[in-house]
């Protein structure tokens, strides 16, 4: 089984970056693991022209192609952002909007091939949990559209900077063993 796991924190270095190590660790046994940070790439803003409602292509060329490469090649994908402002990242943001040509709304559209699994994982400094699943259900709604199965999600509150992730590694590999 291939794994893409996506930092979809800008910070490369970061608690985010942290977490999707210690799941890439623990996955890399099991499983083919492939792992990006959505700084990688270079996303343009939506601008929301629909052009790609009739076309099922986007009217800009960057590298959105090269991460639907990594979808496609991906059985499992699983995305890893922190709270920004009470929701996902804004680079993550853009790239999801840029995703309208594989959305399930409209046709004709774009699909990726069946039977892929996602997995969302949401972090913040922040104690409430609700933030966190509002997180998650932005991801969920993505994985919808794009007819991902959501099959599991990992919440942590508390967290600001990579030293915060030490006290939380049985919480990360408990859910590593649920993939
Ligand atoms: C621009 C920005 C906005 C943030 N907004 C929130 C927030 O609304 N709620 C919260 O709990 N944490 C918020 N945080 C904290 C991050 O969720 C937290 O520090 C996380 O660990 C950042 O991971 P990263 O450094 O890998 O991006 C914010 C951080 C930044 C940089």
């Amino acid at each position: 089984m291939k794994v893409l796991l996506m930092n979809c924190s800008p910070v490369r270095n970061g608690a985010t970056a942290e977490i999707t190590n210690i799941i890439s660790n623990h996955l890399k046994r099991r499983y083919e693991v492939e792992t990006v940070c959505i700084d990688d790439f270079d996303i343009a803003f939506c601008k929301g022209c629909r052009t790609c409602h009739q076309t099922v292509k986007c009217i800009i060329s960057d590298d959105l192609d090269k991460v639907m490469e990594l979808y496609e090649w991906a059985d499992i994908i699983i995305s890893v952002a922190p709270s920004y402002w009470a929701d996902v990242p804004g680079q993550f943001k853009s790239f999801i909007d840029r995703c309208t040509p594989w959305c399930n709304t409209h046709e004709p559209h774009a699909a990726l091939s069946h039977g892929k699994k996602g997995y969302s994982v949401a972090l913040r400094t922040g104690p409430s949990m609700k933030e966190c699943d509002r997180i998650i259900q932005s991801i969920e709604h993505f994985y919808g559209h794009l007819e991902i199965e959501c099959s599991d999600k990992l919440g942590l509150c508390s967290i600001e900077f990579k030293e915060d992730v030490s006290g939380r590694i049985n919480e990360i590999n408990e859910f590593c063993n649920r993939i």
